[in-house]
């Protein structure tokens, strides 16, 4: 079943605000600073789009966005946001099933892993390993487990909520970083967020 979040598209960012305040921006502004100007960028689960917002807050024009949403809800919400003189395409399918040009310079996914089964990680991995240009960065943020009780309890009731409400298939976090060690990608930079529960990754494709 795919990870749709149509039916929460309209309360996401409300949600995702009382729970983790600030937290899941900052990380994907964080990330959002490595990208350099005239950049071809492909974003994946970009959710409500605000991250569009954000990204013209930093480069007001010269990028070349493609923007692949699943939710259809999430789309049209994405496509009303100010996305300054860059251009965007929107793309509203899985972005496994999408067929675009291997020349990114950038691909960000943004809580995307996190509602996989392992096959759709490898999948999807796999897809966007190929999309992007030797040398050039993949920006990732995800939740992570580093001991603390209360990130299981936070992660087991969010798995519960998004598989009742979204049908999302997951039900513990994917080892992604070990795709990205067998892929060769080396880790320029990272920083935790929410006591350590947020992880943003910046890697460098071989
Ligand atoms: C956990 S939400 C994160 C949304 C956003 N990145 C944020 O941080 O607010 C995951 C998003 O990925 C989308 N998604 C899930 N599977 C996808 C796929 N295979 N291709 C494209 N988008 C997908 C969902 O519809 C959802 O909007």
């Amino acid at each position: 079943m795919a990870a749709n979040y149509n039916n929460s598209a309209w309360f996401y960012d409300r949600l995702s605000r009382i729970v983790y305040g600030k937290a899941l921006i900052t990380a994907q502004v964080y990330l959002l600073g490595f990208i350099r100007p005239e950049s071809k960028i492909l974003i994946v689960g970009g959710g409500t789009g605000w991250i569009l917002e954000e990204l013209a807050k930093i480069h007001p024009a010269g990028l070349n966005v493609t923007y692949v949403e699943i939710s259809t809800n999430m789309i049209s919400l994405s496509q009303k946001r100010q996305t300054g003189q860059n251009e965007v395409a929107f793309i509203n399918d899985a972005v496994e099933n999408v067929k675009l040009p291997p020349d990114f310079d950038v691909v960000i996914t943004p809580f995307l892993f996190d509602n996989f089964v392992d096959e759709t990680v490898d999948n999807v991995f796999d897809h966007l390993h190929h999309l992007l240009k030797p040398g050039r960065l993949w920006l990732n943020a995800d939740f992570q487990l580093t001991g603390h009780w209360w990130q299981n309890v936070l992660l087991k009731s969010m798995f519960v909520f998004f598989r009742l409400l979204c049908g999302i298939e997951a039900s513990r976090l994917p080892a992604i970083e070990k795709h990205f060690d067998a892929a060769g990608y080396s880790v320029i930079e990272d920083k935790t967020f929410f006591g350590d529960f947020i992880v943003a990754r910046v890697y460098e494709k071989a």
